[in-house]
């Protein structure tokens, strides 16, 4: 089985979220379970210079008159020794800043061009016009940067075409464009229709890809149900509605290669389950010494590894805070994000800075020793397709403590009466996003921190929840399975 995995960010070589983990992760679970799967990623100087083995194996032109020319480079993913595609396009992938914005935090302002150009040269790469013999029968494009892929399958018609599977990693993202970007991508007018890629009379990537692929998946069977509905939907969950016989909820899973106190390069002191209560408060009083916090082992120690906005519920952090802190707690956040969380989260540094640390920027290193040494890691999005912190937290024993939405709903049980009687407790939930809410289920955190017997209990629970990406891959070989006679097996369109 043939296929090509699209994503505009994969770990390790260029990264802001969950999305690069999947794309590091997943394509390599897959290749272990005997799929023959390449990735095709844009150029970025970052990821040109992380992978090994790089050869250019064709050229493509400058079909979308960018102004330069494309090539393809092939490569090896560190580690895993996936192979990836690299779209090196120097005109519109070679400048500074992240992915999507530039360094001011500003978009990109030709990402619709962009990311055009990877979703034409995934489409192009998967049909008889590719000027590489290796030819894929599934295209499996994620999120709103590989969305048109499916527009230009359909477009062109061409006599060989994949199978196609799109991956919604977060609907609140859409690649919406005003309208003259139509032409400007090669697309034909007559898709442009409530039918096809128009949203409210602009364009939409995102769209094209739920009108257009075969299939669509979105990363937890709740989060499934609930962009059927609106809000979670975002405008779109009319049309999933509409396609909900081609819609399933895989659950992604944790790189437990990258995610394991027994061997993470970053944190100070490994541990295992067997030496987990030793091994944390080793792991704490390193990063409390860090990171300029009272160096105090009773206090419950709060962890948030987060993009800082709104949809990651950030404004309930800052207003549980003060509370929290009243309660001898400790706060240790590292992310990065909007202007006004970054600076509250810093002015709550500055004012409590024995209490709160906050690192506003991006840390690996600082991301895996928050885990490592927080006894309690805070997620209370809003709304949270899968979520993969909670996966580590667990793995890290530090108990989660999640508003009831998406993945969250799907993977934490909360510490009530019956759970914590069986042993099956891993964290805390709550189930309406407002502040009174999370304050209400964080107190019930912290008064279970302090009956260590419990507490440790559900610390074992959790260090041996399984989430590792083997499951979730068979999942999408089936799917993969299922569409392929369709096209005849051979990446050839039925007749
Ligand atoms: P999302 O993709 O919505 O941001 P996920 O929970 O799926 O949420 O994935 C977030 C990923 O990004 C995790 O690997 C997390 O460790 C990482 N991450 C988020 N913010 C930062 C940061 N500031 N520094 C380092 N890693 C971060
Ligand atoms: C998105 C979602 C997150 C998910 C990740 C990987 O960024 O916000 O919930 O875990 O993609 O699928």
């Amino acid at each position: 089985m043939r296929v090509l995995f699209v994503s505009s960010e994969v770990y390790p070589l260029i990264k802001t979220g969950g999305l690069a983990d999947v794309s590091g992760a997943l394509p390599a679970a897959l290749m272990k379970a005997g799929v023959d799967v390449r990735v095709l990623l844009p150029g970025y100087p970052q990821a040109l210079a992380a992978v090994e083995g790089k050869r250019v194996v064709a050229t493509l032109g400058d079909p979308l008159a960018v102004g330069g020319e494309a090539r393809l480079v092939s490569a090896k993913l560190p580690e895993s020794g996936v192979p990836v595609w690299l779209l090196d396009c120097p005109v519109l992938y070679d400048r500074p800043g992240g992915p999507y914005q530039d360094e001011a935090g500003a978009d990109h302002v030709d990402n619709a061009l962009r990311f055009g150009l990877l979703s034409w040269a995934a489409a192009h790469l998967s049909t008889e016009a590719s000027p590489i013999k290796w030819r894929p029968q599934v295209l499996h494009a994620n999120d709103w940067q590989a969305g048109l892929a499916a527009a230009y399958l359909k477009a062109w018609d061409s006599a060989e075409r994949p199978a196609t599977v799109f991956t919604i990693h977060n609907i609140a993202y859409q690649g919406l464009f005003p309208k003259d970007a139509v032409p400007r991508l090669g697309l034909p007018w007559d898709m442009f229709t409530i039918g096809g890629f128009e949203f409210y009379d602009s364009l939409s990537f995102l769209k094209a890809a739920l009108a257009f692929s075969d299939r669509i998946t979105t990363v937890s069977p709740r989060y499934a149900k609930e962009i059927q509905t609106s809000p979670a939907g975002c405008g779109l969950e009319g049309l999933l509605a509409e396609r909900a016989a081609d819609l399933a909820g895989i659950l992604n899973g944790a790189d437990y290669a990258v995610w394991n106190p027994h061997a993470d390069p970053f944190i100070e002191h490994h541990y295992t389950a067997a030496d987990l209560v030793a091994g944390k408060a080793a792991n704490k009083l390193a990063l409390q010494r860090q990171l300029g916090l009272a160096e105090d082992a009773a206090a419950p120690l709060l962890v948030v590894v987060s993009r800082l906005n709104d949809i990651k519920g950030m404004d309930l952090v800052l207003s549980v805070l003060p509370a929290m802190l009243r309660q001898g707690c400790q706060l240790a956040l590292v992310g990065s994000g909007d202007k006004t969380y970054e600076d509250a989260f810093r002015a709550a540094a500055a004012n409590n800075p024995r209490q709160v640390a906050a690192s506003l920027g991006y840390s690996e290193a600082l991301a895996h020793r928050l885990m490592a040494a927080g006894d309690l890691m805070l997620m209370p999005s809003r709304f949270e397709p899968c979520g993969l912190t909670q996966f580590y937290a667990f793995r890290y024993a530090t108990l989660p403590v999640v508003h009831t939405t998406g993945g969250l709903a799907d993977t934490v049980i909360d510490a009530g009466y019956d759970s914590l009687m069986t042993g099956t407790a891993t964290g805390f939930t709550f189930e309406h996003a407002n502040a009174g809410a999370f304050q209400w289920c964080l107190e019930r955190a912290v008064a279970l921190y302090r009956q260590p017997d419990q507490w440790r209990r559900v610390q074992s629970t959790c260090v041996f929840q399984d989430f590792s990406w083997d499951k979730s891959a068979m999942r999408y070989v089936e799917l993969y399975r299922a569409l392929v006679p369709q096209t005849g097996g051979n990446g050839r369109r039925p007749t």
